[in-house]
This record gives C-alpha cells, sequence and structure tokens, in this order.
C-alpha cells in the first residue's frame, strides 16, 4: 500500500510554516496530505498557526485567542523565516479548505486546544469540514484526546487520530476505546509489534515529525501507513511518485 506523505505545517523546511505559500509548495513536492494547527481568534474564527502566542511567526504581542480575526489577518506571518515572504499573513482554515477542494489530498487538522481550551472549536471545526463536503479528506488530531471524543460524538464520519510523545500502554486498545481511527506518535514511540497489534484492529500509525530517510526508511519498514515530515519531497524520493 502506498504510504501517506503528510507535509508538517506545509512545506516547512523551505516556507514559513502554516502559510499558503507552505500548502502550496508541498503539493508541488509530492505531499499527498497536509498537517496544520487550528486554534481560534476571539471573535470565534478558526485560524491556522501553531504557538498559542504570536511572537514567534508573527511578530506581534499577544496570545491567538486574544486577538481578533481582522487583526490576526493584518500580521505578517512570513518575514520571520525570510523577507521573500512578507506577503503571507496567517491563513483561515477556508483558505486551506479552498486549495484542496477537488484534489485528492488528505488533510490532518491538529486542534491544538492542549493549553487553551478553545470554547466551541470543536463544533467549529465539524461544521465547516461538513460544509465543504471534506468528511472523507480530514483526519482530527490532537493531544487532548477527551476533544477527540467530543469530536467523535459530533461527527462520527471524520476520522480522529491520538497525538502523543511518549509510549502508551496497547495504543490500539486505546484507540479503538476512543473510537480513533489512527495513531500519531512521537516517531521514537513506535514500534513493529504495536503498528501490526493496530493494523490488525484497523487503526493506522501515522509518526510524526520525521525528516531523516534513514528513520523513514525504518518506519516504512514497520508498515507505518503514513509518515508525518517536514520534507516531503525527501520522503516522495524515497518511495517513489504514487
Ligand atoms: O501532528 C504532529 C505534530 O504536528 C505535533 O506536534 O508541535 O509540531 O504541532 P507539533
Ligand atoms: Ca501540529
Amino acid at each position: 500500500m502506498a504510504i501517506e506523505i503528510i507535509a508538517h505545517r506545509g512545506a516547512s523546511a523551505v516556507c514559513p510554516e502554516n502559510t499558503m505559500a507552505a500548502f502550496e509548495r508541498c503539493l508541488q513536492l509530492g505531499a499527498t496530505g497536509i498537517e496544520t494547527d487550528v486554534q481560534m481568534s476571539s471573535d470565534g474564527r478558526l485560524v491556522l498557526i501553531h504557538d498559542e502566542t504570536l511572537n514567534r511567526t508573527a511578530g506581534a504581542p499577544g496570545w491567538v485567542k486574544d486577538t481578533t480575526y481582522e487583526q490576526l489577518r493584518s500580521l505578517d506571518a512570513g518575514s520571520w523565516f525570510h523577507s521573500d515572504y512578507a506577503q503571507e499573513g496567517i491563513p483561515s482554515l477556508e483558505e486551506l479548505f479552498d486549495l484542496i477542494q477537488g484534489k485528492k489530498i488528505l488533510l490532518n487538522l491538529e486542534l491544538k486546544n492542549g493549553i487553551v481550551g478553545y470554547k466551541g472549536m470543536e463544533e467549529k471545526i465539524v461544521q465547516a469540514v461538513r460544509d465543504w463536503d471534506l468528511e472523507q479528506q480530514v483526519i482530527l488530531s490532537s493531544f487532548n484526546h477527551a476533544s477527540l471524543v467530543k469530536c467523535k460524538r459530533l461527527a462520527p464520519e471524520i476520522r480522529t487520530a491520538l497525538l502523543y510523545m511518549e509510549k502508551l500502554y496497547r495504543p490500539y486498545d486505546y484507540a479503538a476505546k476512543l473510537e480513533a481511527s489512527a495513531l500519531h506518535p512521537y516517531k521514537l514511540a513506535v514500534t513493529q509489534e504495536e503498528v501490526a497489534a493496530a493494523q490488525a484492529q484497523g487503526i493506522s500509525t501515522h509518526p510524526f515529525t520525521v525528516n531523516d530517510p534513514a528513520e523513514m526508511q525504518a518506519l516504512i519498514q514497520m508498515g507505518v501507513e503514513a509518515i508525518i515530515t517536514d520534507v516531503p519531497d525527501v520522503l516522495s524520493a524515497l518511495v517513489g511518485v504514487h
């Protein structure tokens, strides 16, 4: 089976992460999927940015949760990476939906609701996915597993994936109990036995963030179904065009 090449925050090695430039570029570099981080503005709009605060990638003080959509949209989310990207803003979720609509691209939306408990976020994401008819293309992931259970309750038709850093005890049984479709472990938490046991229950394994070809190869040999990477071109070269 062909392995999914999921570009982490878009083509984040060569473009500013979580910008439209990064999302467009990763498709040119062979990505078959895109991972991005979803948060909410103070007035309840879904936006794509990794950090809960704005200073690192948008050069502004304060938190995403305390900033209006209009203010967020006025920020420069590209210059920190390179002056060529000064025009890049913080994208809305709808902008990314528009980019992938009609394309066979997997979309992994990570709900960044571990530190900030965005009220109503699950309902908004589920509604947006349904409005754009993207139920089959989207996987919702989060380190906040209770939030994923809520998503599943709201939308049984949308796949969920459990993010985790450390080893879990029988993660496939845990995923089955939470009705998750996939495990998204940190790369060092993966074992061949667990990948096989997950597969036996219809649960796939998509480790993050894997940029080294030797590590990619080892995980492919363990049987993972997808890899989340900053360098989709490297993984694409390894597995061939598909
Ligand atoms: O989805 C995998 C990965 O994105 C989780 O960590 O910090 O890069 O969002 P982080
Ligand atoms: Ca992420």
